[in-house]
């Protein structure tokens, strides 16, 4: 079994260069289908998920090419055929799969999908994406394990979402880009990745205004066309990487940040000791101060995101004094507390929130990637542990971070893989 193994202890230098976001290439290799032209997505972070996404297009026609060496990713959505139906295995593989229900929907009037599996983080409805569906004028059948939604023509409409959901959003407004009128979502959720996807789509000839905002207007057109796009950068890589320097009281340069992404991390790290110096879309870390105890509570955006909630977590192991971190996205995300507590970290669960003492040091142990967030929480408190810490499960972390053992290898540290 793949494990990764770190030898904790080391400080890290030097510099570090950031991927673009898995969390917008996924839906804009979905947003591709709506064209049926061909696209190009440059500095595609070459990575586990998207390559399940690109298997998922091509098992319904597709043509895409991976250039890993360049990492650009050539799709040819014209030779989709409009009433395949993905690969059920593939589409279970990932729940990001399910962002295809919007622009087969939109471009073909028909789409059958299996139901996305529960998730180590939760369980993950997908209620909201079909409510948005079904007030284009989707007809929706849930069936045993799998989804089909059928509509001559969707209309646009007003769409409140109850809680402003990343994915439901995103499905929602790449279906409304081929539907009859304007669409507005209400409530719609404002993560970086919600603008580059829009930018995308507009890109391909959609008329979309207020992607970032709580309100999206999305009007309908007929046509589009194939675009280049480059995505953003990947802030929850960036912040893995702020965290990396402070777990271990280091200093270290990040290239590739966007200042407004990172402003709910670097707002926390700055609350608890880290010193930040930002210059253009670079950012110095200096993380040898003491760590200074927190609460966090996660938020969409622009709130403190979930997914850097297990990384901080492991960095208020090591804090002096006692941290609150209260989870209100979602309702599982708390796996890692038990890896850590492995590794002599001091945590107790109370409902959504954990308490956590900060000790002096983590022990290196034997312990488990039990998500992608999770796996890098662990590789984290590897680096500051002291003796050797094991991380198994480690194709959970391949899903979301582009050679991350490299990376930190050439900072420094010293980890590696084995087989
Ligand atoms: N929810 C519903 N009903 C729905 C959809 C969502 O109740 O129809 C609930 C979920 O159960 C969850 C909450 O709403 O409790 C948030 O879910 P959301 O839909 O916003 O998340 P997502 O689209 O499934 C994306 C990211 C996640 C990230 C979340 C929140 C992608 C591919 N995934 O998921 O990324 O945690 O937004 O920011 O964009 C990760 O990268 O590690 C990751 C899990």
């Amino acid at each position: 079994m793949e494990k990764i193994v770190v030898k904790g202890g080391y400080k890290l230098n030097g510099e570090v260069n950031i991927s673009s976001a898995k969390n917008s290439v996924l839906p804009i290799i979905a947003a591709s289908i709506l064209c049926g032209d061909r696209c190009t997505i440059d500095n595609a972070p070459m990575l586990e998920d998207v390559f399940v996404i690109c298997d998922v297009l091509k098992s319904i026609g597709a043509d895409i090419s991976i250039d890993k060496e360049h990492s650009k990713i050539n799709i040819n959505t014209g030779t989709i055929i409009s009433q395949a139906e993905p690969s059920s295995e593939l589409v279970r593989k990932m729940r990001a799969s399910f962002l295809i229900m919007g622009p087969m929907l939109s471009r073909f009037g028909r789409v059958k999908l299996s139901l996305p599996g529960g998730c180590n983080i939760g369980s993950r409805p997908i209620d909201l994406h079909l409510k948005g569906l079904n007030a284009l004028g989707a007809k929706i059948d849930l069936g045993h394990g799998y989804v089909e939604a059928i509509s001559k023509k969707l209309i646009g409409n007003k769409i409140y979402l109850d809680f402003p959901s990343v994915g439901a959003t995103e499905n929602i407004m790449m279906a409304a880009v081929l539907a009859e009128g304007e669409t507005i979502i209400e409530n719609s959720a404002e993560e970086p990745e919600i603008e580059d996807l829009a930018d995308f789509l507009n890109g391909i000839g959609a008329k979309i205004e207020g992607a970032g905002t709580g309100t999206i207007k999305i009007k309908g057109v007929k046509d589009l066309n194939g675009t280049l796009h480059r995505p953003i950068y990947d802030r929850i890589e960036a912040g893995t990487y702020m965290v990396a320097a402070a777990i271990t009281g280091s200093k270290i340069k990040i290239n590739g940040i966007d200042e407004e992404h990172l402003k709910p991390i670097v707002a926390k790290l700055t609350e608890c000791g880290v010193l930040m110096e930002i210059e253009g879309n670079s950012v110095w870390v200096d993380g040898r101060n003491e760590i200074k105890p927190l609460d966090i509570k996660t938020m969409p955006y622009p709130g403190f995101p979930t997914d850097m909630q297990p990384q901080m977590m492991g960095l208020l192991c090591i804090a002096e004094g006692t941290s609150l971190i209260t989870e209100t996205v979602f309702e599982n995300r708390f796996m890692h507390i038990s890896e850590m507590k492995r590794m002599g970290a001091n945590i107790k669960i109370d409902g959504r929130s954990a308490v956590i003492e900060g000790v002096k040091r983590l022990t290196g142990s034997e312990v488990k990637a039990t998500d992608l967030r999770a796996g890098a929480a662990m590789i984290l408190c590897g680096l500051s542990a002291e003796g050797i810490t094991e991380i198994s499960d480690i194709y959970h972390v391949d899903r979301g971070y582009v050679q991350i053992e490299e990376k930190l290898r050439k900072l420094g540290a010293e980890i590696k893989r084995v087989y």
